[in-house]
């Protein structure tokens, strides 16, 4: 062992060029340039002219990476280094956020932390800003999603819209999907949230079994509290509504075949504007085309309920009363409105509680 550190010390990567003296103690070949074969160099040419004609490209097309990144140790900090540094028992809790969203971030970690599940938060962060940000404040902990954003099922679903303005919004719905998809190949079970939820239960516990994909219902038509865990039927648009908001994978076949027909559903649907910022029917499309292929799991409406339902109908929130576990701001639009009612209901965490968030006051 110290052996072979002397032996790094002596002949570094960099040992061949004329400036450094070539060290003669040893006759082994040292570590160097010269292993990397005409072969290699071409395949990492060809590597660097994809990723520069892509990367510059995807960047601006999807997010606000629209400056080149500040010198930091994180610009350089990959998914898989956050993983295993935030995962426990090979599970993560992840979010996608920009700088507009840190309010809600910091409003959900509150709440998890809570809970004692906040060390296995990873921030996927959309531009720079929240990426510094994050892993300033809470050291480790947030990842940027560009260099990750290069798997090949995003090129292939870019080059199929060769139009600017679809590519655009069809890179950025396929974020979710991709993103999950990366976690799960690299071995990890991954919990995904909207920062828009807070949780008042640890939901884990609520994991039953060892299903594919877990879900909630986003629909506020009222179940028995024995309803089936099963896909629900189609509804009057040929499909479910479940939510693409809070989904758990297991690192499975039938897990990354869902994602991946969510991928190839939102190549499929035919284009609209409305369309542009809903990534839902597509992961419902991919879940009932394809609820042989993988093991599905509805979990409780009333540990999960809608914000259509939880926000809406007084007289059930009473009747279900200590069973909820996570909830979401939702069937209400803009910031503003959703920080007012979270107030409302005494779920606006960081006006009293902002010392047990990980960010701190941010
Ligand atoms: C880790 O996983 C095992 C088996 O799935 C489970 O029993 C245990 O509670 C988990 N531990 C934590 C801290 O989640
Ligand atoms: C739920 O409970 C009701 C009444 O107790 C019963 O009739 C029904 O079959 C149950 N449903 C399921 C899905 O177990
Ligand atoms: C509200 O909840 C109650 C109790 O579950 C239910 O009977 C009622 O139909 C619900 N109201 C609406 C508008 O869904």
């Amino acid at each position: 062992m110290s052996s072979f550190l002397h032996q790094r010390n002596l002949h570094n990567p960099f040992s061949k060029f004329p400036s450094s003296p070539r060290s003669s103690s040893s006759s082994k070949k040292p570590l160097s340039l010269s292993l990397v074969g005409p072969t290699a160099l071409l395949a990492l040419l060809s590597v660097v002219v994809v990723v520069g004609v892509f990367c510059p490209w995807l960047g601006n097309a999807v997010f606000s990476f629209s400056s080149a990144p500040p010198a930091s140790k994180w610009s350089g900090y990959t998914l898989q280094q956050a993983l295993s540094f935030v995962a426990t028992n090979s599970s993560v809790i992840v979010c996608i956020v920009s700088q507009p969203y840190l309010p809600f971030l910091n409003n959900w970690l509150i709440s998890i932390a809570m809970h004692r599940r906040h060390h296995m938060v990873l921030v996927i962060a959309e531009d720079y800003a929240s990426l510094h940000r994050v892993n300033q404040l809470w050291p480790g902990h947030a990842v940027s999603s560009l260099p990750f954003l290069t798997p090949m099922p995003l090129i292939s679903l870019a080059l199929s819209f060769p139009k600017p303005a679809i590519t655009k919004s069809l890179l950025k719905l396929a974020r979710r999907p991709s993103h999950l998809l990366k976690i799960l190949e690299l071995g990890y079970s991954v919990m995904y949230n909207d920062v828009d939820m807070v949780w008042l239960a640890d939901p884990f516990p609520y994991l039953e079994g060892n299903h594919d994909v877990y879900f909630t219902d986003d629909m506020n038509a009222i179940k028995p509290l024995n309803h089936s865990h099963d896909l629900p039927p189609p509804g009057k648009k040929g499909r479910p509504y479940i939510c693409s908001c809070m989904i758990f994978l297991r690192p499975t076949n039938g897990a990354k075949l869902i994602l991946k027909k969510w991928i190839e559903e939102l190549q499929m649907q035919p284009w609209s504007k409305t369309m542009k910022s809903n990534d839902q029917p597509a992961f419902n499309w991919a879940l009932m085309k394809n609820a042989k292929e993988a093991d599905l799991y509805l979990l409780p409406q009333a540990a999960f309920p809608t914000g259509g339902l939880y926000f809406k109908n007084k007289t059930w929130v009473a009747e279900t009363k200590g069973m909820h576990v996570i909830i979401h701001n939702n069937y209400i639009v803009g910031f503003e409105k959703k920080i007012k009612r979270f107030r409302d209901y005494g779920l606006w965490l960081v006006d009293d509680h902002a010392q047990e968030s990980p960010l701190g006051r941010l």
